[in-house]
């Protein structure tokens, strides 16, 4: 069942090709629009609604905070990403013109759930993005978005959010499209653009020795940090949650403009630091900041593993470690980065002696709040 696998985490991360391109099957119609009638909620209520807030725990999370870009930008609603067990207790401001988005793989988590109930309570509409059909996040949703990434057994999520993302990013073009946000022909080419992701995750699966090897490399070393900006940010804490549950290793996110703000006071000699740096196309802005900060913590010795898109030489000269990976639009970059963090982590955790597909202390849907 782990199709020659060693681990079911391996074969789900060598799934995700299929998984993202799965999850955009018969969602988009014979002229490139959107077709995501599945989505029951009236257009006019998407229309009218003023906000979105995005509900999840753990990995789902990270895929909301990455959402938050991609709604704002394209959609001009203001988004607001929270932990489900942080939300419900702290009486949120909820009401019909409040759309709530809940992603969990399970369907199960139930800080989730107890999150989407009082925000139906409350009179918001919720929108699940979920992976287990029939489960009871769906069931008690206004509407639903299956994920379609196929079962998940291995603990630590891997396919479930590269298509957690997929989801995200057809929801906020979906509220675009219906609020004629943007014109449609831009719709059409950011489709365009996802539709290709499916081919660029398989071109970073076939090049991830290297990737093997500096986790091997790595193996003994007590602490990995990593830095991010803008949705490389949520890539780096997502990074850092992988290497914790499957390697069990102090590991940390940040978000780089926050170094001078504290951390890079644990910077020392030899200590990694993962990069992922934001396209040099675009927002150019962004990856010379990424630049930057690249050269502030290997002043300071740290050994920098960067990930970058190809063809962008300007952070060589700063990179112990170099990983490439396709050159995607910024808001997509996410679905490729993620997943050399995901090889780093599950090698690391095997050379550790660990078994990657059951962590200690850990389940795979978590029902107790
Ligand atoms: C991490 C991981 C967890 C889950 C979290 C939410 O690899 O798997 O952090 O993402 O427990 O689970 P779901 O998505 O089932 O609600």
């Amino acid at each position: 069942e782990k199709g020659g696998y060693p681990s079911f985490m391996l074969k789900e991360i060598a799934e995700q090709p299929r998984a993202v391109a799965d999850t955009l099957l018969g969602r988009i119609d014979g002229s490139g629009a959107l077709s995501l009638d599945e989505v029951r909620i009236p257009p006019e209520a998407l229309r009218e609604a003023d906000k979105v807030v995005i509900v999840a725990c753990g990995t789902a999370f990270h895929a909301g905070l990455i959402a938050k870009y991609a709604i704002e930008h394209w959609t001009r609603i203001p988004c607001e990403v929270e932990l489900a067990s942080e939300f419900r207790h702290r009486d949120p401001i909820l009401d019909p013109q409040t759309l709530v988005i809940a992603v969990s793989q399970s369907g199960e988590t139930m800080d989730t759930l107890m999150a989407l109930r009082h925000a139906r309570e409350q009179g918001a509409r919720v929108l699940a993005i979920c992976n287990t059909n029939g489960s009871t996040i769906p069931r008690e949703s206004d509407a639903v978005l299956y994920t379609h990434a196929g079962p998940e057994v291995a603990v630590a999520s891997t396919k479930a959010f590269l298509t957690q993302l997929v989801a995200c990013y057809l929801v906020a073009l979906y509220l675009a499209q219906v609020r004629g946000a943007k014109d449609a022909d831009e719709i059409r080419a950011v489709v365009r653009d996802l539709s290709a992701i499916s081919r660029s995750v398989e071109r970073v699966l076939e090049t991830m020795e290297p990737v093997r090897e500096l986790a091997r490399a790595l193996a003994h070393k007590d602490t990995v940090l990593f830095l991010g900006r803008h949705v490389g940010y949520p890539v780096a804490l997502e990074g850092a949650l992988k290497l914790k549950e499957l390697a069990y290793m102090h590991a940390e996110g940040f978000a780089a403009g926050e170094l001078k703000h504290g951390p890079i006071a644990l910077v020392e000699d030899d200590l990694p630091v993962v990069v992922v740096v934001p396209s040099p196309r675009g927002r150019s802005v962004l990856h010379d900041k990424m630049v930057s900060s690249i050269q502030e913590i290997r002043a300071r010795g740290a050994r920098t593993v960067v990930i970058a898109e190809e063809g962008d030489d300007e952070v060589v000269p700063y990179a112990d470690h170099l990983i490439l990976v396709p050159a995607v639009p910024t808001l997509l970059q996410p679905l490729v980065t993620t997943v050399p963090l995901q090889v780093f982590a599950c090698e690391l955790a095997t050379t550790r002696g660990n078994e990657v597909d059951q962590p200690r202390n850990l389940a795979k849907s978590v029902t107790v709040e």
